[in-house]
């Protein structure tokens, strides 16, 4: 995932349109249009308290220390949302000793006292799922049905923890003397930091502090500087739930500063992280100062394998899951879609007809299916990977290029006779572009698909049972989809292996990730 660039001012709110396509006078109009249709949605947002835009240390909510802000902008627009504190370390520590103090009472709690803050928590982001939805749209673009799905997906986290918050058992080890008794006890690891990315605003949020607070950890949430207000909002709703105030602490702002002052932290103990695996290298080089635990979701390089086999309508449908979710921009989005040669051409003209179909435009309208991506910089990248794939020798079957609603709108692309060798199958695109690849044999898929650092999710279409078991054993990935394009679900390991990452979020694994083991020896009993 690309890495950001925020920078802190003291500027007011604003407007902002420099793009050159907003210049445009049907582009400005249409603009204005999106504008005014956002304004009272925030509007509605401020009256029903979720707008939340400050910080919050120790259960107040707090400005920088030194009063400086950062814009927070709708990636449809340009206009400036709202305006948050831009924190640094001074804060971060503070956050970090209300964390600790917290830690002390929050973990001896009994799970099922946890458990059940967390399932009110639950119960108010089902309560406010359309208001969630609608800030996650305004701040990251998506559009509002797939927004709203985010809400439940995210909140599914907070449900399948507070219940999971009961079962995190210890052992009884056979002993080696008769007179000792062995005991395994499972205790939370302490204060986590918590870093999040912008393109899923709420469920990387709770896929982490979820297991956190269940297992009697507590938390400083740094979510990304694009996207600060779904979180700020979530964390108001975790306060009306009854959460003690500093278990969980929020800051934003100098993301360097913020990032070291947790690394440096000896009361941090644990740091988990989602976005590039740049940063999240930097992290893990970070955290050996002080021996923390970190759990790293990082980037991907997904191959969708269409075999000749494959039901074409279901390859079809999984593909373009895969591949335009959130208008490419997660992590486990399909990379590379490598096609058959006996179904090359007709899987090519059928898919290029079904990404025709998809509607692009501002979230909040009706029948669109791809939002604006992130910011320029996303639309610099795919330019500049598709300008190299195009002097390889691939073409551009559909798309290629800004779409004409301006600002950071792509069109859905298709790519044929893309080649393995170039940059857009070496790193994550992060945008609406399908690269197709050619291969004959099953040996040449596998060898195409694992020859990539990165190992976070593939995927597999095939009628045949035999393969689907041979192919998923031999692919290098932490998560495989046999004929299906979305498997996220908070009931099943996510992560990755190679340079996706480290360790397992969701499921009843991803709490260990929170857990350190106690050996206890009960000894001269015979005494
Ligand atoms: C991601 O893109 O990092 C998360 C995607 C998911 O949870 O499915």
């Amino acid at each position: 995932m690309a890495g950001m660039m925020v920078f802190c001012t003291r500027s007011l709110l604003s407007r902002r349109s420099s793009s050159p396509a907003l210049r445009h006078p049907f582009v400005s109009l249409l603009s204005r249009q999106i504008s005014s249709e956002a304004d009272s949605i925030v509007d509605r947002l401020k009256s029903s308290g979720l707008l939340r835009t400050q910080g919050l240390i120790g259960g107040t909510w707090t400005d920088a220390y030194d009063g400086k802000t950062l814009k927070v902008q709708n990636p449809a627009t340009g206009d400036v949302i709202a305006n948050v504190p831009c924190m640094g370390g001074r804060e971060t520590i503070d956050a970090i000793g209300s964390a600790s103090e917290t830690f002390s009472s929050w973990s001896k709690l009994t799970a099922a006292e946890r458990s059940k803050y967390l399932r009110k928590w639950y119960d108010l982001l089902i309560v406010h799922k359309e208001e969630l939805g609608q800030l996650i749209t305004l701040e990251q673009g998506k559009p509002l049905k797939e927004a709203i799905g985010e809400v439940s997906y995210g909140a599914s986290f907070i449900e399948f923890f507070a219940e999971e918050a009961k079962r995190v058992y210890g052992d009884i080890i056979p002993a080696t003397l008769p007179d000792r008794r062995l005991f395994v006890l499972k205790q939370p690891v302490g204060v986590v930091g918590v870093i999040t990315p912008w393109n899923f605003p709420l469920a990387m949020i709770t896929r982490k502090v979820g297991p956190a607070l269940a297992s009697g950890c507590t938390v400083v949430v740094k979510p990304s500087e694009l996207t600060p207000l779904t979180c700020l909002a979530a964390t108001e709703l975790a306060l009306q739930a009854g959460i003690p105030k500093g278990a969980i602490n929020v800051v934003m702002g100098n993301a360097p500063e913020i990032g070291d002052a947790l690394l440096e932290s000896k009361q941090v103990r644990k740091i988990t992280f989602t976005g590039s695996t740049a940063t999240g290298k930097k992290l893990m080089a970070g955290a050996a100062g002080t021996v923390k635990r970190v759990s790293l979701e990082l980037g991907g390089n997904a191959p969708c394998i269409i075999f000749d086999d494959a039901d074409i309508d279901v390859a079809i449908k999984g593909a373009m899951a895969a591949k335009f979710r959130n208008s490419g921009q997660t992590c486990v989005c399909a990379n590379r879609i490598l096609v058959q040669e006996g179904i090359y051409e007709k899987f090519a003209t059928a898919f290029s007809k079904a990404v025709q179909s998809m509607q692009v435009g501002n979230g909040f309208h009706e029948g669109v299916v791809q939002g604006p991506l992130i910011n320029e910089a996303a639309v610099h990248k795919v330019e500049a990977f598709l300008e190299d794939a195009v002097s390889k020798g691939a073409k551009i079957l559909v798309g290629g290029k800004r779409h004409s609603l301006g600002m950071t709108f792509y069109e859905p692309t298709v790519v044929t006779d893309v080649k393995n060798e170039m940059l857009i199958s070496r790193d994550e695109v992060f945008a609406p572009v399908a690269p197709l690849l050619r291969f004959k044999t099953e040996e040449e898929a596998i060898h195409i698909a694992n020859d990539t650092d990165a190992g976070l999710a593939a995927y597999i279409f095939t009628s045949s049972m035999q393969r689907s078991w041979r192919v998923s054993e031999a692919l290098e990935y932490g998560l495989v989809g046999i004929n299906e394009g979305i498997i996220s679900t908070e009931v099943a390991p996510f992560g990755g292996v190679k340079q996706s990452g480290l360790g397992r979020e969701g499921s009843k694994y991803g709490i260990d990730e929170y857990l350190e083991m106690k050996y206890i020896c009960l000894g001269n009993l015979s005494n």
